[in-house]
């Protein structure tokens, strides 16, 4: 490290990581994303928090709302755009038609966020912890998301920002905004699998550790996710029966599960959904898996779906997921590129949201839902819709 920082001077007091699959604990350090002794997963764990969930309501809807949740002192000022507190909606018509009944289906409106996507939410804990501990930049593969979300904030935190995308494959309102918002861009030739390994080569084969990698193998960026949970409950003043989120690398089901967890444990509330997530069929390893019975993902070499936001084939939060569906006895599930711009058709002409592709699986894994009649009519469903139609706009104009 080219640096010195405190992590205590950024972390609250008796936050740690813990590792996923042996359970071993460690303090808490910027680069420790996979544990050393058995190279899993690791997750932060957050002390339990001396409040009464009433006492929120006086407060602002977002992220830092729950900042007694979250693991950053709260004595610091973060880097913010006002991110969270999304519009939660009732989707009435468009399900009304095409199942003829009155399910009881939220959508919770990620596209609203600052930069249009749910990825704002984990950089503003994830760039939050990069300026505070001194980092230079930040850099993240990315889908294109990600990048937006990342650019943005390290703009706004005065960051630099290097983001690596698969080459010809972002769509082209996230790409405008990571250039409008100053980010160093390197395009790699294949998919955001390539990206990844890349961000990780030039990070863990390098001693010069002066950009802050922000990927959701970060468990930091995924504390600020797992507040779509809070809201969730928050807004509907109970647990919905089940939780529907699109699975690309897999992070943010992850991170809304660990929310419900958390305040289940914390003791906020008494039962928990089922998560289910879904994937795009020529990027649907953990579907894939699932529908085999099996245990491990069935890595794709080479993912294609009309989803670019989802084309991922190796996804680096697979045991995470696949934890989160088991424990809440959920499934996984995967929609063509058919029934994904069905489904964004349908969501954007009879309830006036517009979201990109990947956002509509939820959507059309929830018409899955009703077919394989793993859902009734008396359940609250949820459909997190990720990110916004703006982010897209060549595969709208296409339809
Ligand atoms: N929906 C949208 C709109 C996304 O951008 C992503 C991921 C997902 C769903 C899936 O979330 O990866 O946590 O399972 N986008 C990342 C990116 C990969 O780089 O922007 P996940």
């Amino acid at each position: 490290m080219g640096f010195h920082y405190n992590i205590w001077n950024v972390v609250k007091k008796g936050v740690y990581l813990k590792c996923i699959n042996c359970g071993k604990e460690f303090e808490p350090q910027p680069y420790l994303f996979k544990c050393p002794k058995c190279s899993s997963l690791l997750e932060v764990i957050v002390p339990e928090p001396h409040l009464d969930w009433e006492k929120l309501s006086g407060r602002k809807p977002g992220v830092w709302k729950y900042r007694e949740l979250l693991p950053i002192r709260e004595d610091i000022e973060p880097v913010s755009l006002g991110e969270g507190g999304t519009p939660l909606v009732p989707l009435k018509r468009v399900v009304l038609r095409d199942t003829g009944r009155d399910y009881r289906i939220y959508a919770k409106f990620e596209g609203a966020n600052p930069t249009g996507s749910f990825k704002d939410r984990g950089m503003t804990v994830g760039i939050t912890l990069a300026k505070y501990l001194g980092f230079k930049g930040v850099i993240v593969a990315s889908t294109g998301n990600t990048s937006a979300s990342a650019a943005a904030y390290a703009a706004r935190a005065g960051l630099e920002c290097l983001v690596v995308l698969p080459r010809g494959k972002v769509a082209r309102g996230k790409l405008s905004q990571a250039i409008l918002h100053g980010a160093r861009i390197v395009e790699v030739e294949g998919s955001f699998d390539n990206a990844l390994e890349y961000v990780m080569e030039k990070i863990f084969g390098s001693s010069e550790h002066s950009y802050y990698p922000l990927n959701s193998l970060n468990p930091w960026r995924l504390e600020g996710q797992k507040t779509i949970a809070y809201e969730i409950v928050d807004e509907l003043g109970r647990v919905p029966d089940y939780v529907v989120v699109p699975v690309g690398n897999a992070g943010n089901i992850s991170a809304i599960w660990k929310g419900f967890k958390e305040l289940y444990m914390f003791g906020y509330i008494d039962k928990l959904p089922r998560m289910i997530g879904v994937q795009a069929e020529g990027a649907s390893p953990l579907a894939n898996m699932w529908e085999n019975k099996g245990k491990k993902p069935l890595f794709v070499d080479k993912p294609e779906t009309i989803a670019t936001a989802i084309r991922i084939g190796k996804p680096i939060n697979w045991m995470k997921a696949v934890r989160a569906v088991i424990e809440s006895n959920g499934m996984f599930l995967k929609v063509s590129d058919e029934e994904i711009i069905e489904a964004l058709r349908k969501i954007a002409r009879y309830e006036g949201i517009g979201v990109e592709p990947a956002s509509a699986t939820a959507y059309a894994g929830f018409l899955k839902l009703v077919e394989k009649e793993t859902i009734s009519i008396d359940e609250i469903g949820v459909l997190v819709l990720t990110g916004h139609a703006l982010k897209d706009p060549d595969t709208i104009n296409s339809l």
